[in-house]
């Protein structure tokens, strides 16, 4: 009789879709949301038939929720991403400044984006040049981060005795990184206090073996 938990048979759920298995042992993969055998708790060890086959909602677990705003602003923090110094350069001056908005779009073509704060000096000559650098950041890398994330390069040289080079686009990019990016805008959305950048990747170099820095492990080790 499938569906009703006979003679001396156990009865399980699944903690994740509530689907009700009857049988000696769990099913190896839910048939409803395909999770493994470990997902199924005993609810119900019975001598007599039970007919209610139902699938009962799961219990959600109790995290306090903050309000609406905060619970946004929880959940952005909880989005991972790198940390990338970008650079530009246009009519003999150089910058470069921290950022972690930045992601491939697509591989084929080559094709990423950048999120850069309109007050930056980095957008201005992003915009004005139409390119930029990516100087990907390994885990030791929180002193470039610093350097290029707490101050504006129209006061300072933020390049001054770092050990860089220069790329086939005129953009300096850094000696110790993982890997570098050379990129051409083409085209780029407001964001209101930001803009995206959309850009084509040139040129990539492949300096270091190793772990990119990740966001996470910034705030965390600084
Ligand atoms: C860890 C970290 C991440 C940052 N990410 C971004 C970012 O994604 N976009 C952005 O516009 N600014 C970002 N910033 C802030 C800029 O790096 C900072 O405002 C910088 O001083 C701008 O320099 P500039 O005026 O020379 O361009 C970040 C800073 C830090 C420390």
């Amino acid at each position: 009789m499938k569906g009703v938990a006979t003679s001396m048979e156990k009865q399980w759920r699944c903690t994740v879709c509530g689907y009700i298995h009857n049988g000696e042992n769990p099913p190896e993969i839910c048939p409803i949301c395909g999770v493994d055998a470990s997902y199924f708790e005993l609810i119900l060890e019975s001598d007599k038939p039970n007919t209610d086959t139902t699938i009962k909602p799961v219990a959600k677990p109790i995290i306090e929720q903050p309000d609406k705003e905060k619970a946004i602003r929880q959940a952005l923090y909880r989005i991972s991403y790198g940390l990338y110094i970008i650079s530009t350069h246009f009519e003999g001056r150089d910058n470069g400044q921290c950022a972690n908005t930045c992601f491939q779009i697509t591989s084929d073509p080559a094709r990423l984006a950048i999120g850069i704060n309109k007050q930056n000096f980095t957008h201005e000559l992003i915009q004005k040049s139409g390119k930029f650098g990516v100087s990907v950041l390994n885990q030791t890398g929180q002193d470039h981060a610093r350097r290029f994330g707490y101050r504006s390069g129209r006061d300072t040289d933020k390049f001054e005795g770092l050990a860089v080079h220069r790329g086939e686009s005129g953009i300096l990019l850094l000696d110790d990184a993982l890997v570098t990016m050379q990129a051409t805008v083409l085209s780029q959305m407001d964001a209101g206090t930001h803009t995206l950048f959309l850009a084509d990747v040139t040129n990539g170099e492949i300096l270091q073996e190793g772990d990119p820095m990740t966001y996470a492990f910034f705030r965390a080790s600084k």
